[in-house]
């Protein structure tokens, strides 16, 4: 834990209750039902779980066992077995869901295909046995870098359907960084594409992965979707291209059941350290925190058609485009490219054109909206909407008034859900029809969650006093451990206070048992909604020639939340100039991917440290926000740094 102090979003008083219009379709309608039942959740866990995936989840075998928690290991519904695709999939199928339509995809250029949960299920069978002819085992790793087309959810289906454990690389990510992933999980097969499109232009995902393959040997063979039709180079003994594979592929598939606990995904996610962490997520508790939190936070109906604008790459896409809403049965729109291609109104253009009833987005998305100007958004009709929803960021008091306004017309309810790739499902949330909103606070927490606001010492901190956030309870979709690595799942998330999960966030509770959640207090930054660990930029800045030493900071940004500046010593002799801050840009791009190039290079002949030599990032983040450097520099080495940094730029 570090020195950070905490301070909080600002506020704005109004209360936002749902209209009773709203309420009387609600699946959770009231305030009193929503108290009711979570007082239940906490005061009788086991059976409130156990009703709740008995009643939302189709088992083969049922449980035996709720809960097993030795802190910080648990282990939910054992004795069950089931399977993940099966509780997507084949379970609709022969109901009146079976022509509905699972996925509405819509790729940049503007080609439009709609997938039905019959056809889905085709596809998934299809590509299970794919897989199984390619020597793909239960509990083997395959990893997807893939854009956002139907066919990476089909990948992860698949994956799901044969035991197989997916790990989702976000497409932004560099050949570097991708191959670093494939080496942490051992990945066998990957998925991909010749490419995506992205504000018009091709990425080039396959020669990303052929790149990332020359130091990844664990891959035997890689499955390429054509998307984009670019020229690619295929291996003769280890590419196919997946429609190749798919003659001849049986669209029909016994699906094995599979353990409660048996691994379903590995995610990537930033740390304090410069090692990003494998985040284990299993089977049957992640499905049911999905499926229940989607079922109530986006108040899911038959006819609703879903758009999430988070790609599959992060946690969002994993828990809210894929498992919780085709557990659901829901429409799932799915858009390829950027907002604004052509024009800043693509969202606007495609909500009217699919009458889309629920959009999930993030603040940094909604500031770039509120930017590129009202109009865009005043010559669409948006009347489809019914309801919004926020993450990935605390959504400020004016972004969420513009959000209501302008694009759910003063008509639909703001979800503003705080969870992490972690937690695997929504921890904290208004459920629409039953929480009144507050701009700025995700309000109070789900069923079964029972988070608390502590001191350093992890005292309770009494309320509208600002203190870090843990979860004290275990939840049925809580990450298992890290891949590889329980010694840091231990100490990363249990060790700050012993037996509880920590998670990384300043937040203080309101006189209401409101939660306002102010962001991270680790060394992790939040870049449009994108986690990037310091120590990831600044290990990826040592392995530049010119490079001694580097410090990465967060300063704020009204854009992205947080902008990054790096401070960096160079070498004897090495000259600083405009072109080495962009040689150093372009080296972050290749070592992570272009989403982490930091918006400020800054030199420094010195670095503020300790005597000890740690390197006091609070003073780089007041100089990086343009602020007087504040607080107790007692401790620091030589204070002739500060002065020269400031001088700086
Ligand atoms: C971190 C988790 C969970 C999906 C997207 C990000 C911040 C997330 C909120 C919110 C305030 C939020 C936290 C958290 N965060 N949602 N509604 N209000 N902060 O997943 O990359 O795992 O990042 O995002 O700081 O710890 P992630």
């Amino acid at each position: 834990m570090t020195d950070q102090t905490i301070t909080s979003v600002s506020r704005e008083s109004r209360i936002f209750k749902p209209s009773a219009e709203f309420k009387s379709q609600a699946n959770l309608g009231s305030y009193e039902a929503y108290r009711r039942l979570y007082t239940e959740s906490v005061n009788a866990p086991d059976k409130f779980w156990s009703k709740q995936a008995k009643e939302h989840l189709v088992w083969r075998k049922p449980f035996k066992k709720t809960l097993q928690w030795k802190a910080p290991h648990a282990k939910w519904f054992t004795g069950g077995k089931l399977n993940v695709s099966e509780n997507c999939l084949d379970k609709h199928l022969g109901t009146a869901r079976e022509n509905k339509a699972a996925i509405i995809f819509e790729g940049e250029p503007g080609d439009v295909r709609t997938i039905t949960y019959r056809q889905l299920h085709f596809h998934v069978c299809r590509l299970a046995h794919i897989l199984e002819n390619s020597g793909i085992k239960a509990g083997d790793r395959i990893a997807i870098y893939m854009p956002m087309i139907p066919e990476a959810m089909i990948a992860m289906l698949a994956c799901a359907r044969i035991g197989a454990v997916h790990t989702v690389i976000f497409g932004g990510f560099s050949a570097e960084a991708i191959k670093d992933r494939l080496n942490d999980c051992q990945a066998k097969l990957v998925i991909t594409a010749d490419g995506g499109w992205r504000r018009g232009k091709i990425v080039e995902l396959k020669a990303n992965v052929d790149k990332a393959l020359y130091g990844a040997p664990s891959v035997q063979s890689v499955l390429v979707v054509k998307r984009t039709g670019n020229e690619v180079n295929m291996v003769e003994g280890r590419d196919t291209w997946w429609k190749e594979a798919w003659e001849g592929a049986p669209n029909k598939h016994t699906a094995k059941a599979f353990d409660s606990e048996h691994p379903l995904f590995i995610l990537y996610t930033s740390g304090s350290t410069g090692k990003p962490k494998g985040v284990l997520h299993t089977s049957a508790g992640y499905l049911l925190g999905a499926k229940l939190s989607s079922h109530y936070i986006f108040d899911l109906k038959e006819n609703d058609r879903y758009f999430c604008s988070a790609d599959i790459g992060w946690i969002t896409g994993h828990s809210y485009v894929v498992y919780g809403l085709l557990s659901n049965g829901s429409t799932v729109f799915l858009y390829e490219g950027a907002p604004n291609q052509p024009e800043p109104d693509r969202f606007w253009q495609m909500i009217d054109r699919h009458g889309i009833t629920i959009l999930y987005t993030a603040p940094t998305a909604i500031r770039a909206f509120m930017r590129w100007g009202d109009n865009y958004v005043t010559r669409h009709k948006l009347d489809s909407l019914r309801l919004l929803g926020s993450v990935g960021e605390p959504i400020s008091p004016e972004a969420w008034r513009w959000y209501h306004k302008m694009i759910g017309k003063g008509r639909c309810p703001i979800v503003d859900t705080w969870w992490q790739t972690e937690t695997g499902s929504i921890m904290i949330a208004p459920i629409p029809g039953a929480i009144p909103a507050k701009p700025g606070s995700a309000t109070l927490p789900f069923f079964g969650i029972v988070p608390k606001i502590v001191d350093e010492k992890g005292k309770e901190v009494p309320r509208g006093t600002d203190g870090k956030m843990i979860i004290t309870k275990p939840w049925p979709s809580m990450l298992r451990t890290l891949w590889g690595d329980d010694e840091r799942f231990k100490k990363a998330y249990f060790g700050d206070y012993p037996g509880v999960y920590f998670t990384g966030d300043g937040a203080k509770q309101d006189k209401d048992g409101y939660f306002w959640i102010s962001g991270r207090v680790d060394d992790v930054l939040n870049i449009s909604g994108h986690r990037i660990g310091t120590a990831e930029v600044e290990a990826a800045l040592a392995t530049h020639p010119s490079v001694a030493e580097a410090a990465a900071v967060g300063r704020p940004d009204d854009l992205k939340g947080s902008a990054l500046v790096v401070f960096v010593s160079l070498k004897t002799g090495i000259a600083a100039d405009d072109a080495l801050k962009e040689a150093l840009r372009a080296h972050i791009g290749r070592e992570i991917g272009s989403f982490a190039k930091p918006d400020a290079v800054r030199f420094a002949a010195g670095l503020p440290k300790t005597r000890s030599g740690k390197i006091m990032r609070r003073i780089l983040k007041e100089i990086a926000a343009g602020r007087e450097v504040k607080g107790d520099t007692s401790t620091l080495e030589d204070f002739s740094v500060i002065t020269a940094l400031q001088q700086e730029d």
